[in-house]
């Protein structure tokens, strides 16, 4: 476990309490939902969306319960979350190479040891996220089923967070009570809903419109909500799950394929108007001066966890992705 400089450990305390300000240049989006609405899918095309759109994505698998990112790749790997957090070791190894421009920090399987991650584990986790995130445009993040802890604690390490909502009206009664908590106790006040499982994006608006009617009512006076996108309902894209693969991937000029790239286009226009909006549009949280600064520095103890000293031992894991089948599927093609 790497010692924190002393004086910033309040800091990190905070920063998980307030939520956590990364660099300015890298965006955090933790994707949050009840179980089943898709989240696993939505981040693992984003990122391959992300990739396409020429950025560097980093994807951390953090559903700690049932982490299954990796699972629906095809990868797999001998290092998994629980040793990234555990070990003293260079956290670089821990890392899988996906498709081009993505990488990916596994879960951990069959593994209950860090189920509930305790504050010292958080801490650990953003030290080290800070150092093996570096290259990268954007850090995607998978998160737990409704409102756990590891998810409330993904949602305020990340600058942005995406919700997930479909027509059922279970998801819509759990995303309701996910930004109630994170809006009330954390004071995290912008979400960007996506609405999945629809017939298109007229039925997906009227779903959004519904939804945010009840968030206004409640708790419009501490959050606001921001309409993202919509995923159809796509039989692509459960055939894509089944081989393993994103259906971005298997199928790209599909329907969910197409929402996805326009999904992450409109992120990509969101971060860039941000900085010219004083309201923030997208979910930012101004960037606290200070704690980007102070996490980068390490005491002369800790010195491997400086960067430097590791830049150069990239360890792609045990096994670099390789696309099952390279064909466009038939319908689409
Ligand atoms: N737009 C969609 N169209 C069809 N099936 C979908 C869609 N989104 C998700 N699914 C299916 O729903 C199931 C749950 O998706 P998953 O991403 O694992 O959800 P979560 O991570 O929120 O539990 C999977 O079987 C997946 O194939
Ligand atoms: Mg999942």
């Amino acid at each position: 476990m790497p010692k924190m400089r002393q004086e910033f450990a309040p800091l990190l305390t905070n920063a998980i309490r307030d939520g956590f300000p990364f660099g300015g240049f890298r965006r955090i989006i933790a994707v949050s939902g009840k179980g089943g609405v898709g989240k696993t899918n939505v981040v693992i095309n984003l990122a391959f969306a992300f990739a396409r759109l020429h950025k560097n994505v980093f994807v951390l698998d953090g559903d700690l319960g049932l982490p299954n990112i990796h699972t629906l790749l095809g990868l797999a790997s001998k290092y998994t979350f629980s040793h990234f957090i555990k070990e003293q070791e260079i956290p670089w190894k821990f890392k899988i190479e996906g498709p081009t421009g993505i990488t990916i920090l596994p879960g951990l399987s069959g593994n209950l040891e860090f189920i509930n991650l305790g504050d010292r584990e958080k801490l650990t986790l953003i030290e080290k996220m800070e150092l093996i995130t570096k290259p990268t445009d954007i850090i995607l993040m998978d998160t737990e089923p409704g409102l756990s802890s590891n998810s409330l604690s993904f949602n305020m390490m990340a600058s942005d967070s995406i919700i997930i909502i479909t027509p059922e009206p279970t998801s819509i009664i759990n995303a309701n009570a996910l930004i109630k908590q994170l809006s009330s106790k954390n004071k995290k006040k912008k979400f960007a809903i996506l609405v999945n499982f629809v017939q298109n994006e007229q039925e997906a608006i009227e779903i959004y419109k519904k939804f945010a009617k009840i968030i206004d009512r409640t708790l419009g006076h501490i959050s606001s909500l921001d309409f993202l996108g919509f995923v159809p309902f796509d039989d692509k894209l459960r055939e894509a799950v089944k081989k393993q693969r994103a259906v971005l991937d298997m199928c790209p000029h599909g329907s969910s394929s197409r929402s996805f790239m326009a999904v992450a286009k409109s992120i990509l226009e969101k971060i860039a108007r941000w900085g010219e909006d004083a309201d923030y549009p997208f979910l930012c949280r101004p960037n606290l001066e200070g704690y980007p600064a102070a996490l980068n520095k390490t005491d002369d103890e800790n010195h491997e966890f400086n960067l430097e000293n590791y830049s150069t031992e990239v360890d792609h894991g045990d096994k670099c992705y390789v696309p099952a089948g390279k064909k466009p599927c038939p319908s689409h093609s």
